[in-house]
């Protein structure tokens, strides 16, 4: 993985993952005023048949997948060994399965999934074209993808947003977890997000079709929809 920049970017990013495992859930429902269960629920509801997840980080996203009675089986597939430890630790369910993987790489067969989920994931891969593309090629026709992440705020909100992420997000976790820059980083990869409207267009030119996208409070979070006809 460590041959070109952007494997030894996500070298990076799966260490610093590492790092606040045993904050991370806590940290998140923090955050975001609890806010997330609700964005994640919307999201789930979309799921059905065989389901990747990616970058399923502690499993919360497959725990809730598994309670949708539309869907089979879950895999959630994430890059950080300490995440999928406490994933499989805390949420290794009957229909579930953990495996170590890039989500820019999917080690699967082509048209393996009917639904793939990637919740607060995508915004670390640094060509997210390419991860679309292997979504496409994993997916079967007729399935759909589900992405939901924070891609910054739009109008008036803005500028309260930036401030909360910016600078209260990292200063508040300094309190919870020795690995509190994380918390900058969150807020750069924010920052550096494609407009909603040209992520769609990526999504396009991965091969999905039906594309769309749906904001949740004011736009703290923002749930992509694409389908594989
Ligand atoms: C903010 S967490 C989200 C976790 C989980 N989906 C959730 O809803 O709480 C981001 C996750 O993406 C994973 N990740 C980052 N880059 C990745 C990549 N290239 N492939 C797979 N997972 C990746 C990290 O290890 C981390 O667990």
């Amino acid at each position: 993985m460590s041959g070109d920049p952007n494997g030894r970017r996500k070298e990076e990013i799966a260490r610093m993952f590492d790092s606040i495992v045993e904050r991370y859930e806590f940290l998140n429902h923090l955050f975001s005023f609890n806010r997330d269960r609700v964005w994640r629920k919307e999201t789930v509801k979309l799921a059905f048949g065989r389901v990747l997840d990616i970058a399923c980080g502690s499993g919360e996203m497959v725990e809730l997948l598994l309670r949708n009675p539309a869907v089979e089986y879950v895999v959630g597939l994430d890059l950080s060994w300490q995440m999928l430890d406490y994933a499989r630790r805390n949420r290794l369910f009957p229909r579930s399965a953990y495996v170590m993987g890039d989500g820019e790489n999917l080690p699967f067969a082509d048209e393996s999934f009917d639904s793939i989920t990637v919740a607060f994931g995508i915004r670390n891969f640094p060509d997210k074209l390419r991860s679309l593309r292997e979504m496409h090629r994993v997916m079967r026709k007729g399935g759909r993808v589900l992405i939901v992440d924070m891609v910054g705020a739009e109008g008036l909100f803005r500028p309260l947003y930036d401030f909360y992420k910016g600078w209260v997000m990292p200063f508040v976790a300094r309190f919870f977890t020795p690995s509190w820059e994380a918390y900058r980083y969150l807020s750069r990869s924010i920052d550096a997000f494609p407009p909603r409207g040209e992520f769609l267009a990526m999504m396009r030119e991965a091969g999905f079709e039906s594309v769309w996208y749906r904001d949740f409070t004011l736009g703290a979070a923002t749930l992509f929809f694409g389908e594989k006809v």
